[in-house]
């Protein structure tokens, strides 16, 4: 598979020189229009930086490990958790990348029976605070000791020889699982090293956020350097999860902890940070799912989200009025296609400023009016809201701009190491950042939601450009806020220098005529814009330590950051908070923040209601605010197949409310792409088609065949709703996974190990997708088949699935057709598929039974409300069967769904008694239908309202 190209405003690579910091004077004029005046353009030059390369790449690199001489453990103090020790330099400091810290503090605490902490931080933090920067109590809770004295099956021990080092190994097992033993710990101002072996051949997940296959490989960097880059693979992008878990078959283990560059090497786990402390969590297991429990309730479980939110979402940066919403919504209903909310994108601002309605197109009047109808509808409406804040021209008293003015009064926004404001450059011009460090901006983001809901009442809130983006280099509106509103140094897409003319792979055969025309169009873009070619001398600028003196934009030790220097594309990291912390070290937590207190204010805006947030950038705990999206994809086919490692990390991170932009954002999409993909997201818990601005169409309606696949996929989707939601309920109650990947549900099996391209909803649908264009087929596995563990059934036609030749099986899967099972061995509660959640919720029940090899079953449901953070009512249900038998156990907690039950179906029925019995009574033979060949058994006509009662049986 390739890589896909990058759009624009993603561009990677080295340009001009221009300092950190400088301001820009303008060099051009009008390369675009408002309705007022001229537009100035940022010149490219804003977003360079000094070119720099990265340590791990570097012919010139200092090898911390031959220079430094490591720590002295010594005055072990035991605590009731564990023990305290001190770390003194093992002799002359080497200051490779940053100044030695001469004496550290090693914490280890058993802070409950299953979680194991390691800390190592400075002893004498007040020196140079600055230095020693740890994160904030309020930005991320910590997790802390729970229980004293805890029996732990995790044992760490540690020696002085050659210079310290420790061991976490498992004590039932023996096997060692972090071993520092042997390589030295280096901890310097601006520089942190500590390695472990790693067994040959490991087994790594997570290290999220990471465009990459499912198993993270034995030769990986991954770098931790919140960016704007797109869904570019193997690079930094948007969030920081700096959690990993590794299988072992027969063993497992995993370990949480932070740092910038992170190197998998072909036995060994290199940490090499530019700053922060040594936090090292170890989660004992032994199998996923307790890690993954063990994990997010460190972190934070996540955020339950609304019932609605699992309906359809389509979106796309380009819908210019009301009126386009409404020709949306009127095309999903005439074609029959489930929409449950519309999106909009910076289209509805007023020049792309927040909380401002642009007059044209979305005027507050007929929005008013149009949500109304939307809601009567049972339809829901999420707009934009982008962390930069226009910052407004002091020459132009028409351009006021409330929203910035308020915040500027409580000192809400980062400034300039001189107490300056820090501008920079977003979609709409020179702006602003909250500080959320400050007093005053978690208070003045929570009154903007509060007064735009007054004239915009929307249902959640999308966030964007959080990492924080920046499309200059420093403070570049310094001094230059008379040229406001100011566009951006490259060409929006779609605008006359930026034609998106990419079409997907297969688009030539599939369209050969339009394929050519496009062929042609690009040879002739690309002749008059032809790509800037790399200087082939680059002379790289490399910084060394001064003692105590950090140098946060150009660090001596350069992370393998997709940008290059730290200020590219982002907010410098010499930008600074209220309380003097510098975003050096905060910047991973910006994207964090912003989704706390944007739940806080939906908390305002819906009081007692759950926040519907889909945010940008995440860090470890961020799934309890929010959930993703995949970011910036291509309309192509490895953007859709790796959507699934995508969405399996986020799973194992805590952020299960994840979706990728279904059909494509960048580029133009085809309608095979599409209608694979429409099928694919159907079966993601976030499922939503987002495009890009300038791109052809794509919502599922421009084409015949993408309607029907829709809305076969679809339609399994919403009879799943209960089952979505009631994992979701797992989720957010005890950290269960929602997506799954074959190799958590089937640990046993090691050829599992990378599988990415099918992947699991919860325990019991094994979904089979096609990943590739001008295919009839499809490659697949059903696990424990062949070895006579499991049994898969069909969806499509109720059967179980033969038992293959050979595991990977050959399974057809025309266009319009994605394969997916049911696993043996589940109880399903169904409801009617809809045009939205609302009328699929009040529909009858229908009960699902696939019975596994010994004819068992079991599944549950969880009803309540379906919006308040916590209903006072609720339902639960518990499904078992054995010995041809159906018991379901309702439990009564006040939530009352007065919905009729419709059919009982079971599959993998040998054969019936005389008698099919419902609550020991018979039921009439013409309310019974017996398949032999398919082993379908269909029993209906109940007219009983489905969990009224307190349980109830059917028997075979
Ligand atoms: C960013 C977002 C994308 C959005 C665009 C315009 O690139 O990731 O989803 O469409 O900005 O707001």
């Amino acid at each position: 598979m390739g890589t896909p190209r990058i759009w624009t405003k993603a561009f990677v690579g080295l340009v001009s020189f221009c300092a950190i910091g400088q301001a820009q004077t303008p060099t051009s004029s009008t390369t675009s229009s408002t309705s007022t005046s001229a537009q100035f353009t940022v010149p490219a030059s804003a977003n360079s930086a000094l070119p720099v390369i990265p340590n791990i790449k570097d012919p010139l690199a200092v090898d911390a490990q031959a220079e430094c001489p490591g720590y002295i453990a010594s005055n072990i103090q035991q605590t009731s958790s564990g023990f305290t020790a001190s770390l003194s330099l093992a002799g002359d400091a080497c200051n490779v990348y940053g100044t030695d810290i001469e004496a550290l503090e090693l914490t280890v605490e058993y802070q409950t029976a299953d979680r194991l902490h390691v800390a190592v931080q400075p002893t004498y933090l007040g020196a140079t605070n600055e230095s020693y920067y740890l994160i904030p109590e309020g930005i991320v809770a910590k997790p802390d000791v729970e229980q004293s004295n805890v029996v732990s099956d995790l044992e760490f021990s540690w020696s002085n020889k050659p210079s310290f080092g420790f061991e976490v190994t498992r004590k039932s097992t023996k096997d060692v699982l972090f071993s520092t033993k042997g390589k030295k710990l280096v901890y310097e101002n601006q520089f942190i090293e500590f390695a472990s072996s790693l067994p040959e051949n490991y087994n790594l997940y997570g290290l999220g956020e990471t465009v990459h296959g499912f198993r993270l490989g034995n030769n990986y960097t991954k770098t931790y350097y919140n960016a704007d880059a797109g869904a570019t693979i193997d690079v930094n992008v948007y969030g920081t999860h700096p959690f990993y878990m590794e299988t072992r078959y027969f063993t497992e283990n995993p370990d949480g902890s932070l740092s910038p560059d992170i190197l998998l090497e072909p036995e060994s786990i290199t940490y090499r940070a530019i700053g922060g402390s040594i936090d090292l969590y170890f989660f004992q297991g032994p199998t996923q799912p307790e890690v993954t429990s063990s994990y997010l309730k460190a972190v934070g479980l996540p955020a339950m989200q609304q019932y609605w939110t699992f309906g359809f979402h389509q979106c796309r940066w380009g819908y210019k009025s009301w009126s386009d919403l409404q020709d949306i919504v009127d095309n999903h209903v005439k074609f029959g296609i489930p929409l449950e909310t519309l999106w909009t994108d910076i289209d509805w601002m007023l020049r792309y400023r927040d909380f401002n309605n642009n007059p044209v197109g979305f005027d507050t009047a007929t929005g008013k009016s149009f949500l109304q109808r939307l809601h009567d509808g049972g339809r829901h409406y999420v707009p934009i809201f982008d962390a930069a804040i226009y910052i407004p021209n002091p020459s132009d008293p028409s351009d006021a701009y409330p929203t910035f003015e308020r915040g500027n009064q409580t000192g809400s926004f980062m400034q300039n190491p001189d107490g300056s404001l820090y501008i920079g450059d977003v979609w709409p011009g020179y702006t602003v950042f909250p500080d959320w460090l400050s007093q005053g901006a978690e208070a003045w983001w929570t009154k903007e939601f509060l007064l735009y809901y007054q004239d915009t009442p929307f249902d959640g809130a999308w966030v964007d450009m959080s990492e924080v983006s920046s499309f200059c280099v420093g403070s570049c509106g310094s001094g230059n806020l008379t040229l406001n509103p100011v566009h951006p140094w490259f060409p929006l897409p779609g605008e006359s220098s930026n034609p998106v003319l990419y079409y997907p792979e297969g688009f030539n055969v599939t369209n050969s005529t339009e394929a050519a025309a496009a062929s042609a169009a690009i040879a002739s873009f690309s002749s008059a814009y032809p790509e800037p070619t790399a200087s082939s001398t680059v002379s790289y600028f490399r910084t060394t330590p001064t003692a105590g003196v950090r140098d946060v934009n150009y660090p001596p030790y350069v992370i393998n950051n997709v940008q290059g220097a730290l200020g590219r594309s982002a907010m410098s990291p010499n930008a600074t908070h209220a309380d003097g912390t510098l975003e050096y070290d905060m910047h991973n937590l910006w994207g964090h923040s912003i989704l706390k207190a944007t739940y806080n204010a939906l908390s305002a805006v819906f009081t007692g209601i759950r926040p519907f947030i889909i945010g940008r950038s995440t860090f470890a705990g961020s799934g309890s605010f929010a959930g993703h999206w995949g970011g910036d994809n291509w309309s192509n086919w490895p953007s859709m197949a790796f959507s699934i490692p995508q969405a399996l990390q986020m799973s194992l991170l805590g952020i299960p409310m994840f979706g990728s932009d279904t059909c494509g954002f960048a580029d133009n999409t085809d309608m095979e792409l599409c209608n694979r993909w429409m099928q694919l997201s159907a079966f993601f818990p976030f499922y939503r088609n987002h495009n890009i601005l300038g791109a052809i169409s794509q919502e599922a309606y421009r084409w015949a065949s993408v309607i029907d696949a829709s809305k076969t996929a679809m339609s399994i989707r919403y009879q799943l709703l209960p089952y979505m939601y009631t994992l979701f309920y797992h989720a957010h109650t005890t950290g269960d996974t929602v997506m799954r990947a074959l190799a958590w549900e089937f640990p046993n099996d090691p050829s599992l190990a990378s599988a990415d391209r099918q992947f699991m909803l919860g325990p019991s649908i094994l979904v089979t997708p096609v990943l590739e264009p001008l295919a009839t087929t499809v490659n697949g596995v059903f696990p424990g088949l062949i070895e006579g563990t499991e049994k898969w059934y069909d969806w499509y036609n109720n059967t179980a699935v033969p038992v293959p030749a050979q595991a990977n099986t050959t399974i057809g899967a025309p266009l319009g057709h994605i394969p997916v099972y049911v696993r043996g061995g589940s109880v399903l509660p169904l409801q009617q598929t809809a045009l939205t959640t609302r009328d699929a919720r009040t529909s009858p029940w229908d009960v699902l039974v696939a019975l596994d090899k010994n004819g068992n079953a079991k599944g549950d449901l969880y009803l309540d409300d379906g919006v308040s953070v916590q209903p006072d009512a609720t339902l639960t249900v518990q499904f078992a069967v054995q010995d041809r038998k159906l018991d379901t156990v309702i439990s009564h907690g006040g939530w009352i769904d007065g919905n009729s039950l419709q059919n009982i179906t079971i599959w993998g029925v040998d054969g019936i008694d005389s008698a099919v019995k419902f609550n020991g009574r018979n039921v009439s033979s013409s309310n019974v239908m017996f398949d032999s060949d398919k082993h379908t058994l269909v029993v209906f006509g109940f007219n009983v309202s489905a969990w009224a009662g307190n349980q109830w049986t059917l028997e075979w």
